[in-house]
């Protein structure tokens, strides 16, 4: 009998890889270039599978092991996060999870800089002023829609970039930063419950980096009193949920910028539209929202003026390039095939 591969997400031109093999049997949730997976779709077609291809948006848990059976050797999601799979449940059952670590660090580290850029500069104000028509009628004076600045020069007062979270996408933003932007003080804070491998990272990226005169790693207090910049980059689920919140925002900088690219669940977006609307903080660029997809213009970041000037978001896109994607397709793929092959994932994780 065939093996059976449930595919819930567009893998693009990787589906080859999967349908191309006349042994096994794969099943495509068949909008799945234009919507996401029900819920309902994926119980339904889980049973008796050997293989489940999901993106973060689909919760692997207690309800799809039981409907899939005995049989499912492999779950293989399209994304670095893994916090919408049980895995301890995974593991209790000898089930491979494959991930797309490394591939998507470039595309979502350029676009942790370009919101820091948006959000410092104010881009939906700036950009505003010319597509309300009011260009015309805007005075340019010399300190008019002024901003703090990312790069460092030589007339730059000290500025000091945060990491909250400091795994391979942190590290390819302070890189960036570092050789792009002449930053040269920055501090982190490792998520709760990293590995000890972030400290040996930290202090290798010291070493690579000459221009990089300070690397300190910081309790979260420092962390928000002392960041010009900070970037989130920390993973969703309890350990982080809501570890930037009204007390956290109210010690930083009121001309300090938040940008998030972890999960959303690690911000509280009350208290972020508070600290924007009061001016504790100058702006943020947000690549995840704890409430999406449901963020429309009566979300609290978005509903009032003064916060959304000062806010830019941008639906969860920061791997969203053709390049990365269609890597991520391919890595997806190939390790949901080795899983029901019974062979190691190229890219798994250690359960
Ligand atoms: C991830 O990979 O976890 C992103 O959030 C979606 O690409």
């Amino acid at each position: 009998m065939k093996k059976k591969i449930v595919v819930c997400t567009d893998l693009g031109p990787a589906l080859s890889l999967l349908t191309l093999r006349d042994d096994l049997d794969v099943v495509v949730w068949p909008d799945a270039v234009d919507t996401e997976c029900p819920r309902a779709w994926l119980l339904k077609n889980v049973q008796g599978a050997s293989g489940l291809v999901v993106c973060f948006k689909e919760r692997v848990d207690g309800e799809v092991i039981k409907a899939a059976g005995p049989g499912l050797r492999a779950v293989s999601t399209i994304s670095v996060g893994y916090d919408h799979i049980d895995l301890p449940l995974l593991a209790s059952r000898n089930i491979q999870v494959g991930y797309t670590p490394d591939v998507l660090t470039d595309a979502v580290a350029d676009s942790a800089v370009m919101l820091a850029l948006m959000a410092s500069r104010r881009t939906n104000l700036t950009t505003s002023v010319v597509t309300s028509n009011a260009w015309s009628a805007f005075q340019w004076t010399p300190f008019a829609l002024s901003a703090p600045q990312l790069s460092t020069t030589p007339f730059s007062a000290k500025r000091t970039v945060g990491f909250l979270g400091f795994g391979r996408i942190a590290q390819a933003v302070l890189r960036r930063l570092t050789f792009g932007f002449g930053v040269s003080d920055t501090i982190y804070t490792p998520r709760p419950e990293a590995p000890p491998q972030v400290m040996r990272d930290a202090e290798l990226l010291r070493g690579l980096m000459p221009n990089l005169h300070s690397l300190r790693a910081v309790d979260m207090h420092t962390l928000a009193a002392d960041s010009d910049f900070l970037f989130v980059l920390a993973p969703g689920g309890e350990a982080t949920r809501h570890l930037i919140d009204e007390s956290f925002l109210r010690r930083m900088k009121p001309t300090s910028v938040l940008v998030n690219n972890g999960r959303g669940s690690v911000v509280d977006s009350t208290a972020l539209a508070k600290a924007l609307k009061e001016g504790w903080i100058w702006g943020a660029g947000l690549d995840v929202i704890e409430e999406e997809p449901h963020v429309g213009v009566g979300h609290v970041l978005l509903a009032e003026p003064e916060v959304r000037e000062k806010c830019v978001v941008v639906p969860h896109l920061g791997s969203a390039t053709h390049d990365t994607r269609a890597e991520m397709a391919r890595l997806t793929a190939v390790n949901v095939l080795r899983g029901v092959d019974g062979e190691q994932m190229e890219s798994g994780l250690d359960l």
